[in-house]
């Protein structure tokens, strides 16, 4: 078992969770903690070339297989390079989106079902998150946020999609209480980063 810590954040598009992740990120590292920040699909040189293929526009005949399976390899690429290496060095690994948003998006927005979580297991070959921050805030209120016209390949489905997203995000929450923990993202970006650090802190508190 590795030394590190792995913190994912997960959340609707728009949810302000880039930010929290940066602010978190800043602010154990002034603590003293050595912190790797990284995202999906993305994270690494092959990974962010997966990455402008799944959010291209114009690849609007894309399979909901491929789709689940370019990202599942972006982060087969990301755990081999960045989070098991960093781990093992006994970092703390923060990462925008990880399996969960396979799951929502691909498993539930594209009704793909349990071969998601089939192709991911074999992706991340066990490495899993011990604490997931959801950023816990309705599609319809980010839509408000960023806009209802363009986007990318996946911010530009309809809101029935972000929904079914959203609905998903809401059954992983409840699956795994002990892992997967809700903030509130309808507040401030200063109160929610509070939470987040609190239970950031507490979880990696409770490892010392
Ligand atoms: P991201 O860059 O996090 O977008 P945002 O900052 O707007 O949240 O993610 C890009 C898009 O990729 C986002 O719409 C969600 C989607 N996505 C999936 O559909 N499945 C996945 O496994 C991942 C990691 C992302």
């Amino acid at each position: 078992m590795s030394e590190g810590a792995f913190i994912s954040f997960e959340g609707p598009d728009g949810s302000g969770k880039s930010t929290q992740q940066r602010l978190l990120g800043e602010y154990l590292t002034g603590l003293g903690y050595s912190v790797v920040s990284t995202r999906e699909p993305g994270g690494t040189r092959i990974g962010e070339k997966i990455r402008d293929l799944t959010l291209d526009t114009e690849n609007r005949e894309m399979d909901a297989l491929t789709e689940a399976m370019l990202y599942a390899s972006s982060r087969a690429q990301h755990v081999a390079e960045v989070i098991r290496p960093a781990l093992e060095q006994g970092k703390v690994v923060l990462c925008d989106r990880y399996v969960d948003s396979s799951i929502a998006y691909q498993g539930c927005g594209r009704a793909l079902g349990g071969v998601v979580a089939d192709i991911n297991a074999l992706a991340v070959g066990g490495i899993m998150p011990g604490l997931t921050i959801f950023i816990d805030i309705p599609p319809e209120t980010c839509f408000d946020r960023i806009g209802r016209c363009g986007g990318d390949r996946i911010e530009s489905e309809d809101i029935v999609y972000h929904r079914r997203v959203y609905e998903s995000y809401l059954e992983i929450a409840e699956k795994f209480p002990n892992r997967v923990k809700a903030v509130d993202g309808r507040r401030g970006a200063g109160e929610v980063q509070a939470d987040v650090r609190a239970i950031a802190c507490g979880y990696l508190g409770q490892r010392a």
